[in-house]
């Protein structure tokens, strides 16, 4: 079977949807038929909430902090939780002492990616949650997962923050002599204002080879989080997943055939 394809969803910038694309776009893809692995490096742990899985953010230990650590030390079943929609690897509170457990390892970006390649087989995706900051966390995404989808509200300081992660990612690309790319950004908690085009315009122009995804504000977001599950699982309809579902198939045309033809 070909390797998932990883997607990283990021941008250092807090409260940009990172969390809600996650799920969705996790959710999107398994309505395609596609079996996920949902991944939440956010010490946070917002993911793992919005997936129903607060249990596995306080467990004990082993957690995905040791299994970073010394992915010989833990087994899948300890960190790798079920949802009816996808498999989840759990945040948890734990992760907050990531980046100090995390900064004097060696090779301390590669941890994830080493972790996944344990944990991928049978899966179609890899989705990763990135927490709102640049650091070794953000790092392990950024590795492992170089496909990048980019949440970013329609506003003015989404010009800064998404310059700062594509400089930042360069950075990167040049240190480890890889490629990470874009391959979506999603202008997300649109709603009717000038200030909204203005930015929509210059989304289309700042990155004229991405495509660009338009979510609008919706109140069913928040539910289905509260609920513990994507808007796909919702029993209400919702006009903006037929945004995700295009999203996922632009993706598999993209990412998935890619492998498999190759
Ligand atoms: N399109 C949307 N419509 C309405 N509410 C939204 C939308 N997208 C996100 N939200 C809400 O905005 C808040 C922040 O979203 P989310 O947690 O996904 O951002 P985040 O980037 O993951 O945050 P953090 O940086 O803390 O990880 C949440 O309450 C979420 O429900
Ligand atoms: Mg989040």
């Amino acid at each position: 079977m070909a390797e998932p394809a990883r997607l990283c969803v990021t941008n250092q910038k807090g409260g940009v949807g990172k969390t809600t694309v996650a799920i969705n776009l996790a959710g999107a893809l398994n309505d395609r038929g596609q079996d996920v692995l949902f991944v939440d490096i956010d010490p946070q742990g917002n993911a793992t909430e919005g997936l129903g899985l607060l249990e596995a953010y306080d467990a004990e230990p082993p957690t995905l902090l040791d299994a970073l650590v010394d992915p010989d030390d833990v087994s899948a079943e300890e960190i790798v939780y079920d949802h009816p929609e996808m498999d989840v690897v759990a945040s948890n509170v734990d992760m907050n002492a990531a980046s100090s457990a995390l900064s004097s390892a060696e090779n301390a970006e590669m941890r994830l990616d080493r972790l996944l390649s344990q944990l991928e087989d049978g899966y179609d995706y890899v989705v990763v949650d990135c927490p709102p900051h640049l650091g070794v966390i953000t790092d392990n995404g950024l590795y492992a997962a170089r496909n990048l989808v980019i949440p970013a509200l329609a506003e003015p300081t989404s010009k800064r923050s998404i310059e700062l992660l594509f400089d930042y990612v360069g950075a990167l690309e040049m240190d480890h002599d890889v490629t990470i790319e874009p391959c979506a950004l999603v202008a997300n908690r649109i709603e009717n204002t000038n200030a909204a085009a203005e930015m929509l315009a210059w989304f289309d122009d700042a990155l004229p080879e991405t495509p660009i995804y338009r979510i609008r504000k919706r109140v069913a977001f928040q539910r289905a989080f509260t609920d513990g599950h994507s808007v796909f699982e919702a029993d209400e309809e919702i006009d903006m997943s037929e945004v995700f579902a295009s999203m996922a198939t632009k993706l598999d045309e993209r990412l998935a055939k890619e492998e498999v033809s190759a």
